[in-house]
């Protein structure tokens, strides 16, 4: 029998896989079709402190190998998320983890603290990739100082494991770990969606009706593993990976290069059922590699030839 258990910063998980933020609703959309006992843990949509509207349709577009989407964060707001949503996620037996935004340092702060003295929400994941409007609307995640000054501002309001979620269009991860393990941050998330674009030729349009959006799915699964692999190298903090996990070899590669766990995004809208295979499957793989843990795939990659 496999130990499936993993210990994301503080965040127990009884197996190494998670869904990721935006793919799975608030987290009990799949009640029914998903076996949440399988699910180390389910991260919710992105909430912020007030409701949010979001972007104007169409708000995504299929793309070979994943999709793009602009669905620009609508959410009803961090209170009405703990109020009305929370309790009926709580019920299913699996840790949520809490997502979470702002247009500014303390908007992120004040949600957090919300989020966080709530029951039934076992860690906090900061998403910094959306703009900071009082900072001429660049990306909190896009330079390292600035991330500092954010997670600065929201780590004394959360008790709970804090998990930074990172964009993957960096030029070197390494500043931005420093950042996050200089401010006190119990894991790192990553990837977040890469900026991307489509356009309908024959009307001459961007397609979707926010013109640029993020890619994700199949297509970015390779940009996450160099992304983990990089970040596993340069830091100690443990990671959640996603990006194009469709199916268990592509989970064990993300822990190969270092992941302590993984989450399924995208694959979930083609088969809501991916995480639950995904788990199974890395179970299998122990067995046949003669791991008694998934624990210890984590950056079990050989660099050497042993010949
Ligand atoms: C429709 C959609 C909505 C998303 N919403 C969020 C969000 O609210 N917060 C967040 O941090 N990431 C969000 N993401 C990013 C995913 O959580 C994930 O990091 C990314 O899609 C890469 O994983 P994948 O290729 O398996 O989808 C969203 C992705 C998609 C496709």
């Amino acid at each position: 029998m496999v130990d499936m258990s993993v210990d994301l910063g503080g965040l127990a998980m009884r197996t190494p896989v998670a869904t990721a933020s935006g793919t799975f609703g608030y987290g009990r959309e799949y009640e029914g079709l998903v076996d949440y006992s399988a699910l180390g843990a389910v991260t919710a949509k992105g909430v912020r402190m007030s409701p949010w509207p979001g972007n104007p349709a169409p708000r995504h577009v299929e793309v070979p190998g994943g999709m793009i989407n602009a669905i620009g964060l609508q959410g009803p707001g961090a209170e009405h998320f703990v109020k009305w949503t929370l309790p009926r996620v709580r019920a299913l037996g699996v840790p949520v983890i809490a997502n979470v935004w702002g247009g500014s340092a303390e908007e992120y702060a004040q949600a957090a603290a919300i989020l966080d003295a709530a029951e039934g929400v076992a860690a906090i994941e900061m998403n910094v990739s959306c703009p900071n409007v009082k900072e001429g609307g660049h990306t909190f995640g896009s330079s390292p100082q600035t991330l500092a000054a954010t997670v600065r501002a929201v780590r004394p309001a959360v008790r709970k494991p804090l998990i930074v979620k990172l964009a993957p269009n960096v030029p070197d991860f390494a500043p931005y770990l420093k950042a996050l393990e200089d401010e006190g941050a119990d894991a790192v998330s990553m990837i977040n969606t890469m900026p991307a674009m489509a356009i309908d030729i024959e009307k001459r349009r961007p397609v979707l009706g926010n013109r640029t959006g993020g890619l994700s799915g199949r297509c970015i699964h390779p940009v996450a593993v160099k992304a983990v692999y990089d970040a596993h190298r340069a830091s100690r903090l443990p990671i959640l990976a996603m990006g194009g996990v469709y199916g268990p070899e592509d989970a064990i590669e993300l822990m190969l290069a270092g992941a302590t766990a993984v989450a399924v995004g995208t694959a979930t809208f083609t088969d809501p059922r991916t995480a639950e295979r995904v788990a199974a499957g890395i179970a299998a793989y122990c067995g046949r590699h003669g791991f008694a843990a998934a624990r210890e795939i984590t950056g079990a990659l050989q660099e050497q030839d042993p010949c």
